[in-house]
C-alpha cells in the first residue's frame, strides 16, 4: 500500500548537512567552499570588473561591449549594451571546427519511446533552414512569434530560429487555453504562431492547431500574418489557405545556411508570460547578452558541467526552466541533452528511471511535483521503483520550481542518487533567467529543504518591510539589491508596472522576488518559506489567484462573486481552492458537484487546464471586514480545514466561516 507523504515526512529528521564528497570536490569547476568565496570575494571587490571578465569568456561577441554596466536609468538596468551578439551562434556555431561539432545535442525521446538524436552541426543546419524559412515570409529582426508547440527537437529549433534571425519568441505552454493565447498574441502584437498539429502526451493525440485556430478566431489578432504547422503526427489539421503552412511546406528548397543576424546585448530574445498579483499576465522581457551569459555560466557553475555528460532537464519549453536549461543553456555550454516528449507516467511511473538507465543520464533536472508523485507511485508499486533501474550513471541530481520538503529531498537523494549525487535545490524564478541561490556540487554541503546561498555576484537578502536587513534566523521578504547579467529588464508594453511590482520605493531599490525566506542561524542558509503575493505554486507551475477569479466571474450568468486561495497539497505543492457565490440560491449534494464541475470547464476553457480549481465551495456570501474587503486569511484556515483561530470581531458576517466550513 502507498503511504501518504504526509506519514512519510513525520519520521524523518531535518537539519541533516551532507557535504559533497572530496572526490567530488577535487573534480569540480567550483571546487570547495574555498572555490565560491574566491568567486564572491572577486564580485566584491570588482562588481562590474567580475561580470565583464564573464562575460568576455562566456559569450562569444560579433562586437566587443565597452561598458559593463549601465545604471543610469536604474531600475531599467543595461548590461553590456554596446556589444553585440547572436545568441543562436552562441549555441551552435560556436562548435563549429570544435570536437563538439560532431557530438549528439539532443537525445530525443518521443512519447511512445521512439528516440532520435541529433549532432551539433545537423541542429545548426535545422535551425538555419527554419530561419531562412521564417526570413521567406517576411519574419524580421524585431518581430515577435508566438510559439505553440510540443516537446520536440522542432521546439527548441523553433526558438533557436527566431533568435538566429533577431525575431522575439514568446512561447505558450500547450497546456493554457486558446484565450490565453489570444490575449499574449494581442499583447506582444505577434506576426506569426509557430505550433504543431497535434502533440502526443501519455499514448493520447491532442490537438494544438485547433487551439491556435480557435485562438485566431476570438479576433484582435490582426498582426497575425502566418501560422506554421509541424506536423507531429499523420492526422490532418484544418489550414487556412494562405495564412498556415505545414513545415514540410516552408522548408522545401530553403538553404541549410543562415548568418546569423547580430543584435545589441540589450535585444529582447523573448518574452515570457507569467503569474503576478493581478488578473492580467506580465510579459516578462529577457535580453540577449546577460541571459545567454547567464544560461552558459549556470550550466557550468551550478551543473558543473563536463564533456561527457548527458543533461536532462525535464522542463516543457513552455515554461521559464525549459527556455534556459533547455532551449540555450545545455547548447550553449555544448552539452549532450536529453528531451522528453511525454509524461513521468506513461506507460508507467517508472519511466524516469528507465530513460536515466537506457540513456546514461549524468545530470537529472525535475520539480518536487515530479519527485513527490513518483515517491507515491513507487511506494504503492516496486515494479516502477527507482530501485529497478540502473541509475549509477548519475553524478548530480537537481529540483526547481517550489520548495523542496526534506522528506522528499531524502527520498530523492537515496533512491535516485545513491546516496552519492549531490542535490542542487536551485531557487530561481521567470523574472532571474536563471539560478540565483543554489547550492553548487562541488562545494556547498548540502541541508535538505534548502537553496543554501547565493551565486557570486548575487547580492540576495532578507529584509523587512523597510528595506532593513533582518537578522539570521528571522523571517522576511527575499530581495536582491543589486542588479545581475540576467534580470528581467521590463514587463512588456507596461513599464510602469516593472517598476512598481519589483522595485517598490519601500525597499530602497531592491529588486523584490515575491517569496518569504529565512536564514539559517548557523550558516546563512535561505530557505524560501512561499509567495508573500497572490500567486500560487501548483505542481511548479506559477497561477495568480487573481487571474482565476477573474476567470470565474466572468461567467457571469452563473458567478456573483470568487475567491481564490492556495492551501498545501502533498503532491502538487499547492492546492487551488476557490469560494464562490452564485448568482442563485447556494447550490448542494449533486447540483453543487455538477455546477463545480461546470466552473472547472470553464476556467480550463479561460485560462488552461493547469487552472482549474481543486477545491470549490459554495456559499451566501463570502467573509468580509465591514468596508466589504474579503478576508482571505480566513478562507485559506477555512480551505486547510483549520479552526478559525484569527480574530473575526471585524468580520460582517461571521456566521458565513461555519457555511463555508461545511461545505464540501
Ligand atoms: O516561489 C518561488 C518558486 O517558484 C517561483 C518562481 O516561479 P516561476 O517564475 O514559474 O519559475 C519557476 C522555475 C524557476 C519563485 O518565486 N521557486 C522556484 N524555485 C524554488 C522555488 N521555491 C523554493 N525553492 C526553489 N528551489
Amino acid at each position: 500500500m502507498s503511504a501518504p507523504t504526509s506519514a512519510i515526512e513525520s519520521v524523518l529528521v531535518e537539519n541533516r548537512v551532507f557535504p559533497p564528497s572530496d572526490a567530488v570536490v577535487k573534480a569540480a569547476r567550483v571546487s570547495g567552499m574555498a572555490g565560491y568565496d574566491a568567486l564572491c570575494a572577486e564580485a566584491d571587490k570588482d562588481f562590474e570588473g567580475f561580470w565583464a571578465r564573464l562575460a568576455r569568456e562566456n559569450v562569444n561577441w560579433s562586437k566587443p561591449f565597452t561598458r559593463t554596466l549601465d545604471t543610469s536609468n536604474a531600475p531599467f538596468f543595461k548590461w553590456f549594451d554596446d556589444g553585440e551578439l547572436n545568441a543562436s551562434a552562441n549555441c551552435l556555431d560556436r562548435h563549429i571546427g570544435t570536437p563538439t561539432e560532431n557530438k549528439t545535442a539532443i537525445v530525443f525521446e518521443a512519447d511512445d519511446g521512439a528516440v532520435t538524436k541529433i549532432t551539433y552541426k545537423e541542429l545548426l543546419a535545422r535551425v538555419s533552414q527554419f530561419a531562412n524559412a521564417l526570413k521567406a515570409h517576411g519574419v524580421a529582426k524585431g518581430d515577435r512569434v508566438l510559439i505553440y508547440m510540443p516537446m520536440t527537437i522542432e521546439g527548441v529549433i523553433a526558438m533557436q530560429a527566431c533568435a538566429r534571425i533577431g525575431a522575439t519568441h514568446s512561447v505558450v505552454f500547450g497546456g493554457f487555453s486558446a484565450k490565453a493565447v489570444q490575449e499574449r498574441i494581442i499583447d506582444a502584437g505577434a506576426v506569426a504562431v509557430i505550433t504543431a498539429n497535434y502533440q502526443m502526451r501519455g499514448g493520447k493525440e491532442l490537438p494544438l492547431k485547433a487551439i491556435i485556430d480557435e485562438a485566431l478566431a476570438m479576433g484582435g489578432c490582426d498582426t497575425i500574418r502566418n501560422v506554421f504547422v509541424f506536423e507531429r503526427t499523420a492526422t490532418t489539421c484544418n489550414m487556412v489557405p494562405g495564412r498556415d503552412k505545414t513545415f514540410g511546406e516552408i522548408l522545401a528548397g530553403q538553404s541549410t545556411e543562415c548568418a546569423p543576424v547580430p543584435v545589441g546585448a540589450e535585444h529582447p530574445l523573448f518574452i515570457l508570460y507569467t503569474s503576478g498579483s493581478t488578473g492580467k499576465p506580465k510579459g516578462v522581457q529577457h535580453s540577449t547578452g546577460g541571459y545567454l551569459l547567464w544560461a552558459k555560466l549556470t550550466m557550468d557553475w551550478t551543473f558543473d558541467l563536463r564533456a561527457d555528460d548527458v543533461f536532462w532537464c525535464t522542463a516543457d519549453i513552455g515554461w521559464i526552466t525549459g527556455h534556459t536549461y533547455v532551449a540555450y543553456g545545455p547548447l550553449a555550454a555544448g552539452a549532450t541533452q536529453i528531451i522528453f516528449e511525454g509524461i513521468p507516467t506513461f506507460p508507467n511511473a517508472g519511466r524516469f528511471w528507465q530513460m536515466i538507465e537506457k540513456h546514461k543520464c549524468t545530470i537529472f533536472y525535475t520539480a518536487p511535483t515530479a519527485i513527490r508523485s513518483l515517491i507515491k507511485a513507487a511506494e504503492g508499486d516496486a515494479a516502477v521503483h527507482p530501485a529497478r533501474s540502473d541509475l549509477s550513471s548519475l553524478r548530480i541530481l537537481g529540483s526547481v520550481g517550489e520548495p523542496i520538503n526534506p522528506e522528499a529531498w531524502m527520498w530523492y537523494h537515496k533512491n535516485v542518487g545513491g546516496e552519492r549525487c549531490p542535490i542542487v535545490d536551485t531557487f530561481w524564478q521567470t523574472e532571474t533567467g536563471g539560478h540565483v541561490i543554489t547550492p553548487l556540487p562541488g562545494a556547498t554541503p548540502l541541508v535538505p529543504g534548502s537553496c543554501t546561498l547565493p551565486l557570486p555576484g548575487i547580492a540576495a537578502a532578507i529584509v523587512d518591510e523597510t528595506g532593513n536587513d533582518v537578522a539570521n534566523g528571522a523571517g522576511g521578504i527575499l530581495v536582491i539589491k543589486k542588479p545581475w547579467p540576467s534580470m528581467i529588464r521590463t514587463i512588456w508594453n507596461d513599464p510602469e508596472r516593472f517598476k512598481k511590482a519589483y522595485f517598490p520605493e519601500e525597499l530602497k531599490g531592491y529588486y523584490l522576488a515575491g517569496d518569504g525566506a529565512v536564514r539559517s542561524a548557523d550558516r546563512g542558509y535561505f530557505r524560501i518559506t512561499g509567495r508573500i503575493d497572490d500567486v500560487l505554486n501548483v505542481s511548479g507551475h506559477r497561477m495568480g489567484t487573481m487571474e482565476i477569479e477573474s476567470a470565474l466571474v466572468s461567467k457571469t450568468d452563473l458567478v456573483a462573486e470568487a475567491a481564490v486561495v492556495g492551501r498545501p497539497d502533498d503532491v502538487t505543492g499547492e492546492a487551488i481552492c476557490a469560494f464562490v457565490v452564485l448568482k442563485r440560491a447556494r447550490p448542494t449534494g449533486e447540483e453543487a458537484k455538477q455546477i463545480a464541475n461546470e466552473l472547472r470547464n470553464w476556467v480550463a476553457k479561460e485560462i488552461g487546464p493547469i487552472a482549474k480549481p481543486k477545491d470549490i465551495r459554495f456559499g451566501d456570501n463570502l467573509p468580509k471586514t465591514r468596508s466589504g474587503k474579503i478576508m482571505r486569511r480566513l478562507l485559506r484556515s477555512i480551505a486547510k480545514g483549520e479552526a478559525i483561530t484569527q480574530d473575526t470581531s471585524t468580520l460582517e458576517n461571521p456566521a458565513i466561516l461555519d457555511q463555508l466550513a461545511k461545505a464540501n
